[in-house]
């Protein structure tokens, strides 16, 4: 392992190509990896992860230097500008406060953390350490929701007094008796792992309202059942957790301006859908539906307004291409190269130390604690 300066390069010459490290050899591991490799301005010189075949096969094709089987090896090493994270949820936060406190950046998966708490330390840390924290909300860079987002600036739907955020599967525990499906490894189900994308696509496309309570109910039926079992890209890691989260959740979220959410989210359920993102807002003088079946690249907008009085629909010719991941990663990029110029405060759409994510796991906790407890919870 090689080890040439005591600061990450960044420090001393934020224009300079990017060291990064992976970790992970996942769909989310690969995809950082692929992401940051065609991109300019970063090279990734270290991976980890704890499938050998798999991390030596990585390592060659996409010419890694450094290979690692435990994070902790990988985020030791004082040469790398950023720590890139796509593993286990509850692996979030141990590896992103090492890597802040060490100096790098972090781009993590979501969910920030396994819950709001721990999501909090990871905030603190990027603060106190003036690193930049970026978490992998993906879908929101989608092109069509991207283009509501533009259209929505020109307030064609004057107030959003509610919105339905849901995305539901039919037969899709992602590994079941995996990780995924252990409640202290993950911190939830479907919730906290599709959920957390709607629920960010609509808090985004509503202008960043905050959510202040919560009414939730959360069941396992199928799951505990072990039905509705799906596929993952990866085999060799041990599956045998009992499933201890749910399979699906539904909640309705009252927010600070008056309006108000639905969020649902199931990773298996007796219903129409195969793989349904669905994002619906309702404004005063217009709305709009996203709809993405079985993640289908085009006809997914629809939007509802009234011409003379006569109620009118519309559907935008957008086409979405993919790659969300690297544009979310482009700008994390971007923001990590901006060094000191890097505008301060929370911007609108992306705390630059995780601070948007943070109250979305605020929002998950109060989703669970709600469920858990038969009644309304705020928020905190
Ligand atoms: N944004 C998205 O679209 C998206 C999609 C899939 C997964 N995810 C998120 O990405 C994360 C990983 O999901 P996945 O499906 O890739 O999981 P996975 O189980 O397929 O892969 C996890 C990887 O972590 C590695 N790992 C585990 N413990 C490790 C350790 N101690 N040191 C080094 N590596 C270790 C494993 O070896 C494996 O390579 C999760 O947080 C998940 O929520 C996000």
């Amino acid at each position: 392992m090689s080890s040439t300066t005591s600061q990450p390069a960044a420090n001393q010459n934020e224009t300079a190509e990017l060291r990064v490290g992976v970790i992970g050899l996942g769909f989310a591991g690969t995809t950082h990896l692929d992401a940051f490799t065609a991109l300019p301005g970063a090279r990734v010189v270290a991976l980890a992860g704890q499938e050998p075949a798999r991390l030596a096969e990585l390592g060659e094709t996409r010419q890694v230097e450094s290979l690692y089987a435990d994070w902790e090896e990988l985020v030791a090493r004082d040469d790398l500008d950023i720590v890139s994270i796509g593993v286990p949820n509850y692996l979030h936060h141990p590896i992103a406060v090492a890597a802040l406190t060490g100096g790098k950046h972090v781009f993590c998966e979501k969910p920030l953390a396994t819950d709001g708490d721990l999501a909090a330390e990871m905030v603190a840390a990027a603060r106190d350490n003036d690193r930049v924290l970026e978490v992998a909300y993906n879908h929101r860079r989608r092109a069509d929701v991207q283009w509501l987002r533009s259209h929505l600036d020109s307030a064609p739907f004057g107030s959003i007094y509610h919105a339905r955020a849901s995305w539901m599967r039919r037969a899709g525990v992602p590994g079941m008796g995996s990780w995924f499906t252990n409640q202290a490894l993950a911190g939830g189900g479907p919730l906290i792992d599709l959920g957390s994308h709607v629920l960010d696509i609509a808090l985004y496309l509503m202008d960043e309202p905050r959510v202040t309570s919560v009414s939730a109910v959360a069941y396992g039926e199928l799951g505990r059942a072990g039905r509705g079992g799906g596929r993952r890209l990866l085999g060799s890691v041990a599956d045998h957790h009992p499933f201890e989260v749910e399979d699906f959740a539904s909640a309705l979220l009252r927010l600070d301006n008056g309006g108000s959410l639905r969020l649902e989210a199931s990773w298996a359920s007796y219903s129409k859908a195969f793989e349904d993102i669905e994002v619906e807002l309702l404004g005063a003088t217009g709305g709009a539906r996203l709809h993405v079946d079985n993640y289908s690249t085009k006809d997914t907008l629809t939007l509802y307004s009234d011409v003379e009085g006569a109620p009118t629909v519309a559907r935008p010719d957008v086409q979405v291409p993919g790659g969300h991941h690297r544009s979310v990663i482009q700008e994390f990029l971007a923001a990590v190269a901006a060094g000191a110029d890097r505008p301060a405060g929370e911007p609108r759409y992306a705390g630059h130390h995780g601070e948007y994510s943070l109250h979305r796991s605020r929002v998950l906790d109060a989703v669970y604690q709600s469920a858990a407890e038969n009644r309304e919870v705020p928020v905190a």
